[in-house]
This record gives structure tokens, sequence and C-alpha cells, in this order.
């Protein structure tokens, strides 16, 4: 299989989808990696390092989508990228579409079989695609919040840490997945006096003994977010539903019940955000103000640290760029039932149920869809 790598062209967005370990294992595996040239620049790996492992540099993006089989990227598409796709070429990438139904039916219309990483699933349904990225979200979230809560930047000029003899900031983070984890992690670090609230008991108890008792668990529920807003310094939402778009967790007329100049970080924003005030911005311009909180709600957070974040996304996506390359969609779903979960469109249809139920589109199932004809 041909498999190419454009470079990202989403705004402050410097990860690239395939390290050069990833084209060596790809041309040892007997496929052909097509690579943008400068794609990789941004995470500090230059062409050279690529057909030093067998890859082919291509001028542009237009050239690479012309001759892939398949195409590996990290976020969205972009417009114009959606525009270079084709029937029966797949995609494999970050879509994010329950929030997005203009690229749902964009993709839709390609006729592109697009497989997203935020949805496929390992044994344990878990979200092993999701995850390395979350775990960088959810550092990132308690950095970017307490950077934020600095009085030059508009915060309340609270340090989370507080000093001897002067309290410490409360940070409340609501959904205590990977992202809420990881958050919690970086506030017990930095002694902060840390909440976390989910709707799993589960979860409760796994964080219970993660989080060694350095932090209070809650079960969430409208009376006990209401009862905690007026402490928060620092509120991170991290909740998710499975391919879903993110739930309302705050309300805009509980943000009355705020401090002055808090902080909400809205992780979920990627899913369509999880307070009802929070609207996409960009590590350029990452906050703005509503009835006096600051909301910060970048929706590709670990672009930030593309160093990082590159190699975490291509550690856990490798293996089924591999299993893709070798066996096509249809192949290597048949073997690894996870992956089927990550086939969102396929030859014009909507093929995951809680993207279809997001986009307000009809579902159609995965093997349904990939033996129909896809549109020209
Ligand atoms: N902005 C970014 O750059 C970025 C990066 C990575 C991940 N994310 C997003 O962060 C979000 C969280 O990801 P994750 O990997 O931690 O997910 P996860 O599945 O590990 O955790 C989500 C948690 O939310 C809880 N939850 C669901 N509904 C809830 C509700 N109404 N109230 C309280 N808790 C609730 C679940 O029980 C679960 O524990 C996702 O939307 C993901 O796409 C964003």
């Amino acid at each position: 299989m041909k498999v190419g790598v454009p470079t990202e062209i989403k705004p402050d967005e410097y990860r690239v989808a395939l390290t050069p370990a990833g084209a060596r294992e790809l041309a040892e595996a007997g496929h052909e990696v097509l690579i943008q040239a400068g794609a990789g620049v941004g995470s500090s790996l230059d062409d050279d390092s690529y057909v030093a492992q067998g890859a082919r540099v291509l001028p542009d993006a237009d050239a690479v989508f012309a001759e892939s089989d398949m195409v590996l990227k990290v976020k969205e598409p972009q417009p114009s990228e959606v525009e270079l796709l084709r029937p029966g070429q797949v995609l494999f990438t970050y879509l994010h579409l329950a929030a997005d139904r203009e690229l749902t039916l964009g993709l839709c219309n390609s006729g592109a079989v697009c497989v997203a990483y935020e949805t496929v699933e390992d044994a344990d349904g878990k979200l092993p695609l999701l995850a390395p990225m979350s775990e960088i979200a959810g550092k990132l979230a308690t950095q970017a919040g307490a950077f934020m809560l600095e009085k030059p930047f508009g915060g309340r000029g609270i340090l989370l840490g507080g000093v001897p003899g002067v309290a410490a900031a409360t940070v409340m983070i609501i959904g205590g997945g990977v992202v809420g984890m990881n958050a919690a992690f970086i506030a017990i670090g930095m002694e902060a006096d840390v909440f976390v609230f989910d709707k799993s008991i589960d979860r409760l108890r796994g964080l219970d003994v993660a989080l060694g008792g350095r932090a209070s668990t809650v079960y969430s529920s409208t009376l006990s977010v209401e009862e905690m807003l007026p402490r928060a310094d620092l509120v991170i939402g991290a909740v998710l539903v499975h391919g879903a778009r993110a739930p309302y967790v705050i309300k805009r007329d509980q943000l009355k019940l705020m401090k002055k100049h808090a902080v909400l970080v809205d992780v979920s924003i990627d899913q369509g955000g999880c307070f009802e005030t929070s609207r996409p911005t960009t590590h350029t311009d990452p906050v703005y103000e509503v009835d006096g909180v600051t909301h910060y709600c970048v929706t590709n957070m670990p672009g930030a640290v593309p160093v990082t974040s590159t190699f975490a996304l291509t550690n856990a996506t490798l293996p089924y760029v591999l299993a893709l390359a070798d066996g096509g969609v249809a192949g290597a779903i048949e073997k690894d039932p996870g992956l089927r979960s990550g086939v969102n469109v396929a030859n014009g249809h909507v093929t995951h149920p809680a993207v279809a139920e997001g986009v307000d589109m009809p579902h159609t199932p995965v093997d349904e869809a990939l033996a129909a004809t896809a549109p020209v």
C-alpha cells in the first residue's frame, strides 16, 4: 500500500502522523511511504531522516493525497484537504465528527473510508489512540490554567500551591478519565487543593487509589457541581461519552456562582465543549472572558508540545497503521473488532452510531457501508 503523510495545516499544529521509525516499519513490511516535504519539521524531524528509512519526499499535499492509498494525519482534515480525498481512499486521523456536521457531510461526499483515532477501542473498551493525547492534554490543562490565573493574563492572581501561611488554590476537575487523572497529577504536584468529579463510581474508586488519597473524589451531580463552583479557582472540563458530543456540565447561568477571574479550561472542546459558554480557541489566541470568567478552549492542546506528542501519538498509532496497510480496512477490522469502532464514515455513509446521532444523520453498519459502492 502507498501510505501518505501530509504536513498538518490546522493553526498552531506542529505534530506529524508518522516518525522515521514508522516509515522504517512500513517499508520493511513492503509498503511505500510518501511524506510531504517539511511535514516533520515542526516536531524536529527533517526530510532526510525519513528518506534514510526508505520514505519518498513529495513537494506538496496535492501530490501526497493524489498518490496515496491511505492518508495519515493528526488533526481533522481542513476544507482544502477534504477536497483532495477520493472514493475508496483511506483516511486515518483524529476526526471528532459528532460535533461537526459540515465535516461529516464533506467526508461522506468524498467517498473515502475515514477511520477516527479517537473511537478505536481496545479489548477493555478503552480508547488507546486518544489516551496518549489525553495524558498530554491533562498535564497541559493544569499548566495552562495555572498560567491564566496569573494577574497579567487576566486571572485572579492566585498561585496554585499557595505558600506557608497562605492557602492553596482550589482546582475542580470534572471528568476523571485519562485527561482528568493527568490534570490531577499535576495539580497535586503543584500542591493545589484538588477535587475530581465523575459520574462513574468505579472510576472514582480507581482514582482514589491512583491519586493516593491526595485529591478528593466527588460523585458528579448538578448540586455537587454547584456547591463547588463558588470555591473553585480553576475548573478543568474533561468529560467524554465515547464518540458523542460532550454533555454540558456547566451552564451559562451557573457562571455567576464562580469567583471573578476564575479560569475554566475546556479540554472536551474537541467534542463540542462541556461548558455551555465554550467556543474553540487557538494556541495563538487561547482565552476569552464570559461573565468575568476566563475561558481556555484550545482544540489541539498537545500540538503545543509536538516533540513529546508526535512520539506519544505515533507509538500508539503505528500498530494500527501497519494493520490497515497490510489488510486494508476490511481485513484489519476483521482481525481487530476494536478497530471496527474506529470506522466513522465509509463510502458515503456514517458508520459510527454516536456520530450519526450527534450530527443527526442515518447510521449504516460498517460492513454494509464497506460493501456499498462509493459515490463518484
Ligand atoms: N483539547 C484537546 O486538545 C484534547 C486533547 C486530548 C483529549 N481531549 C478530549 O478530552 C476529553 C476527555 O478525554 P479522556 O481521554 O479523558 O476521556 P475518558 O473516557 O478517559 O474520560 C472521560 C470521563 O468523563 C466521565 N464523564 C462522562 N460524562 C460525565 C458527566 N456528565 N459528568 C462527569 N463525568 C462524566 C466518564 O465517566 C469518564 O471517566 C475528550 O473529549 C477528548 O476528546 C481534548
